[in-house]
């Protein structure tokens, strides 16, 4: 019987293309439950939303899930005070995002396959990317997340802080929410990893790391 469990690795620089096909993928399809087609364009185009900050990857931050050899989502974290790609101080593009305080850890990028979406990849990767942070002294932790993204951010215990938008050509704004959570905070404990990562150079999440 064919394995069809993900498995995480650390993404590698010629993953990019691939990963790079998936966000775009990932957003035009589950995006537009949240957002208009134009929209998204415009925010592709003007903001190039769906390309990767390759710092993640050669940060050794960012992850991908395989399910036979195929990457079916991605996802990581920065230390970097910076909480979205597109967000490129020297382009004096408009947005009221907030930089991250120092010593959060920015949850960053993460995209599922549309036809892979709704089995666990996007909470498997969150996790992954937390307790990596954690590795590395980081408990809170911040995401600028579109509205497709919140309801998996809340069931991994993230609060509202707030809402910010890009400005559009023409289109209006396109809106993010920002979330956040501390380890402790509330009671919150460090989740264990949703599901062990099959396979033989899978990374492990620690459960405490
Ligand atoms: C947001 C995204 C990453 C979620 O990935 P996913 O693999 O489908 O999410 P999961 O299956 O891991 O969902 C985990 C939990 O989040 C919640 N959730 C996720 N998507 C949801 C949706 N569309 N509606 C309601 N709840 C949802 C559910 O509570 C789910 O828990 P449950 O299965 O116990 O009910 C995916 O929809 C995606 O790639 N969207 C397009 C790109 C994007 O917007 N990324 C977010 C950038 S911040």
């Amino acid at each position: 019987m064919q394995d069809l469990r993900p498995t995480l690795r650390h993404a590698r620089p010629c993953d990019r293309d691939a990963i790079e096909r998936l966000m775009r993928r990932s957003v035009r399809t589950l995006c537009t439950r949240d957002y208009s087609a134009r929209q998204i364009a415009a925010m592709e185009r003007e903001f190039g939303f769906g390309r990767l900050d390759e710092a993640l990857i050669l940060d050794g931050t960012y992850f991908v899930a395989e399910i036979q050899g195929a990457i079916v989502g991605s996802g990581g974290w920065s230390r970097r005070t910076k909480l979205l790609a597109v967000r490129d101080d020297d382009t004096g593009l408009e947005s009221d995002l907030p930089h991250p305080p120092p010593g959060k850890a920015a949850i960053r990028a993460v995209f599922v396959h549309p036809e892979m979406a709704g089995r666990g990849i996007g909470r498997l990767l969150v996790r992954a990317a937390e307790s990596d942070a954690r590795k590395k002294c980081h408990d809170a932790f911040e995401i600028a997340a579109t509205l497709t993204g919140v309801p998996l951010y809340r069931k991994l215990d993230y609060r509202t802080k707030g809402l910010f938008s890009f400005g559009l050509s023409g289109d209006g704004r396109f809106a993010f929410v920002l979330l956040s959570k501390r380890d402790g905070e509330h009671g919150l404990r460090p989740a264990a990893p949703a599901q062990r990562p099959a396979g033989p150079d899978a990374e492990s999440p620690a459960p405490n790391g």
